[in-house]
Formats: C-alpha cells, sequence, structure tokens
C-alpha cells in the first residue's frame, strides 16, 4: 500500500504513485552492507585497533595503485561542492521551496553521467506512465523513457511564432494523460532557452495538472545571453534536476553527472538506494578530477566573481559558435532556434538546409560523409527535419575554417 504523508512535497507524493512495485521495495529497504560500512568508518578514526572485514575489495597488493569503491551516492565532498555550485550559479538561495542556506551534499547525488542520471529518474516516474517530450528532444530520451517502462509523448511546445502554446501544452498533458515531463534548456539541438515569464507559467501549469518536472540542464551554464536559470528556481517541490560535468568541465569520459533536488529524501535516501543496483557507484577518480576543477569554481562565486573555468569555456565556445555561424550563414543556411540572431547557448548550431538543396537532411549528411567531407546528425533526429545540427564544441576555431571549404564541395556537388 502507498503510504501518502500529507506533508511532502509532491516530487516525493508523485513518485511514490508512480514507483513500480520492485523499485518500491528497494526505496523502502535498508541495505545492510552501507549501513555496517557507514558505523564501521566513524569508528576507524576513534578507535585504530578496530579491524574491517566488511568491505569487498582487495586491499594491500598494489598500493599505489587501488582505487575503492566509493559511497552509492557520490563522494561527500563532491555533493557539496556541486550543491553550492548550483546555488551560487543559478542564485537560488532564498527562494521558495530552497533550504535557507542554499542546496547542501543531501540535495545531490553523483551518478554516471547525465544519462544514468535521467535513467534512474525514469526507472522511479516513468514506468507504465505517459512521459511529455518538450521538442525538440535529444535523440536518447525516448529509448531512456522507454526502457524504464515509460511512454514518451512529444508535446508541441511552440507555435508558428515560436512562443510557446501554453493551452497547447495543457490540452495534450490533460489529453493524453501525461504524468511528468521532461524538458532540457539550453536546449540540444537548439540552444533554445525559456524566458524568466515563461518558466513561472511552466512551474504553475505543473502545479495546475500535477506534474513531476524531469530538467535536464546539461548545459545549463552555456548561455551567451541572459541570467542563467534553473528549474530548481521555479519550481522546487517537483521538480529533478538532472546534469554532469561531460559538456560543461569538458570531461565526458570521467562519466559524472549529478541528480539535484529540494526534496533530500529523494536524493539523499532513493536514489543510493537505486544506484546501487545501476552501477553500484559512481567513477571515482572521475568525482576526484571534479572536486579538483570545482573547488575553485566555487571559491570564485564566493569571492564574487564569475568561476574561471567555466567563464573561458564560454568565451572559447562562444567565439566558435560565432564562428560557424557565419560559415553556415554565408553558405546559405538560416538559424532554425526562437532568436534568429545568434543561439541562446549550448554547444551546437540547428540550421535549415539551402531552398535550392533539394535532398532532405538525412540524405544531405550520408552525401556529405560518402563525399568524405563531414559529419554531422540530421535534425530530424531530434524532431526537425530539413535541419542539420553542426556541433561546434569539438572543433577548434581553425577545423571550422577547413570545414567551411568541405561544406561548400558538398553543396557544389548537390547542386551540379
Ligand atoms: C541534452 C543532453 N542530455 C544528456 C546528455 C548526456 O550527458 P552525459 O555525458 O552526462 O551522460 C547529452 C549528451 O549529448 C545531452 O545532449
Amino acid at each position: 500500500m502507498t503510504q501518502f504523508n500529507p506533508n511532502e512535497s509532491p516530487l516525493l507524493s508523485l513518485t511514490r504513485k508512480y514507483v513500480p512495485e520492485g523499485i518500491r521495495q528497494t526505496l523502502s529497504s535498508d541495505p545492510i552492507i552501507p549501513a555496517i560500512a557507514a558505523k564501521a568508518k566513524r569508528i576507524v578514526p576513534e578507535n585504530p585497533e578496530f579491524v574491517r572485514s566488511d568491505q569487498g575489495q582487495i586491499i594491500g597488493v598494489f598500493p599505489d595503485k587501488e582505487i575503492y569503491y566509493g559511497p552509492s551516492s557520490g563522494l561527500e565532498e563532491l555533493r557539496e561542492l556541486v550543491g553550492q555550485f548550483w546555488t551560487f550559479a543559478y542564485n537560488l538561495k532564498g527562494k521558495p521551496g530552497i533550504p535557507s542556506q542554499g542546496l547542501d551534499y543531501k540535495n545531490v547525488a553523483i551518478v554516471s553521467g547525465a544519462t544514468e542520471g535521467l535513467s534512474i529518474v525514469m526507472h522511479l516516474v516513468a514506468s507504465g506512465q505517459n512521459v511529455g517530450l518538450m521538442p525538440l528532444y535529444w535523440s536518447n530520451y525516448k529509448g531512456i523513457i522507454r526502457n524504464a517502462g515509460g511512454n514518451p509523448v512529444v508535446i508541441e511546445v511552440f507555435n508558428q511564432d515560436y512562443d510557446v502554446d501554453f493551452d497547447q501544452i495543457k490540452r495534450t498533458i490533460l489529453e493524453k494523460k501525461i504524468t511528468s515531463i521532461l524538458i532540457n534548456f539550453p536546449n540540444n539541438p537548439s540552444g533554445d532557452v525559456l524566458t524568466e515569464k515563461e518558466l513561472n507559467k511552466l512551474a504553475a501549469l505543473a502545479e495546475e495538472t500535477d506534474l513531476i518536472i524531469i530538467a535536464d540542464e546539461v548545459y545549463n551554464f552555456v548561455r551567451y545571453k541572459g541570467t542563467p536559470q534553473s528549474m530548481l528556481g521555479f519550481a522546487p517541490e517537483r521538480t529533478v534536476v538532472v546534469s554532469s560535468a561531460s559538456k560543461e568541465y569538458l570531461i565526458p569520459g570521467a562519466r559524472v553527472g549529478y541528480v539535484i533536488a529540494a526534496e533530500k529524501t529523494f536524493t539523499n535516501d532513493w536514489m543510493p538506494k537505486v544506484i546501487r543496483s545501476f552501477s553500484s557507484s559512481p567513477n571515482v577518480l572521475g568525482q576526484q578530477l571534479l572536486i579538483s576543477l570545482l573547488k575553485g569554481e566555487v571559491e570564485d562565486f564566493k569571492n564574487g566573481r564569475q568561476p574561471q573555468l567555466i567563464t573561458e569555456i564560454k568565451k572559447e565556445l562562444k567565439a566558435r559558435c560565432e564562428l560557424m555561424l557565419s560559415v553556415l550563414r554565408e553558405k546559405g543556411f538560416s538559424l532554425a532556434c526562437r532568436d534568429t540572431d545568434f543561439p541562446s547557448g549550448a554547444i551546437s548550431v540547428l540550421v535549415r538546409l539551402p531552398d535550392d538543396i533539394k535532398v532532405d537532411d538525412t540524405d544531405f549528411i550520408h552525401k556529405a560523409i560518402e563525399l568524405k567531407k563531414f559529419s554531422a546528425v540530421p535534425g530530424s533526429v531530434f524532431g526537425a527535419p530539413r535541419c542539420i545540427r553542426f556541433g561546434y564544441a569539438g572543433m577548434t576555431q581553425e577545423t571550422i575554417k577547413r570545414f567551411a571549404q568541405n561544406l561548400q564541395d558538398v553543396l557544389d556537388h548537390l547542386r551540379s
């Protein structure tokens, strides 16, 4: 039987409602080994005679090369740093529904990249449910939702003028019995963001229709305009943020992501219990690397400065974006995003094929590859037909200059 606590947040009560029985048992169990390990860890510094025989790792053979298991919810120091970074970067302190001191380690669970974070969150909320996807959407979302037993439903968010059509969103939520929505801003592939007013309206709509909001914020600090916002600042009681260091700190191979919620039971209790049966624990080396990067970034925030590392990364990304866009415009492509002047953020540009190119986006990319000129991703993959997503993060400014000629060669071939 589901136990409803009238004082708990919608995030907890809704998750209790949708979580499948098997996972419900995991959430209500108290795994014995971590409990023993936690007690043993506390005793060791007090009592040097104490002997630990609870651990499942081999030690003392190559002592300088050993990497131990970390806690399922991640290293506490990293969790604390991520909580602080999020609090400063998105100005969360003092916002309704956010703990008065801002987010701390209990609001954060470390996962093996945002992909695992999304996957686990979907296992908690999506089984047997319709999950709304707001286009454009990262191509992996549908698989992540289906693997968790959910059904992805695409909601048309924008009208022809690229304004958010809240009536249309509400209609679809009610008609399709959608119980959670997965949003991604700044968006992959378009870089689009929602305005503060729209985020407020979305939060109100989520309350009216009792939705869980899963906010994929992996590009959140890579903004070229305006102040970065997190959905946590708008609907903290029903939002789970999933993000990672993959994009913003250029370490996708380290596989360090985070799940963040204002509701600590979700991140500090439920997440580690489920992580144990997904990956046991996130990559310790990756976490140590990120600790070394985030320490300075959080220190900068504390001293009233913008975080140095990410600011430098953003500056270079913007220069690449400008160069890429000028090349594409010169060749007859036009931006296919809300702001037709310059993308709002993220690490790719989505552009429309020139009108006189008669092949579709998928054939265009196949031709570019067949001619051995370049690769990019057809917009159809994200729900944007006749568009192409050019990622510029993996190209230096030199490469972008070389790409200009290769693109011209493909266009000439298709026009001949
Ligand atoms: C929108 C979006 N979310 C999540 C991810 C996955 O990130 P991670 O490397 O942290 O798993 C990507 C990667 O391309 C992405 O574009």
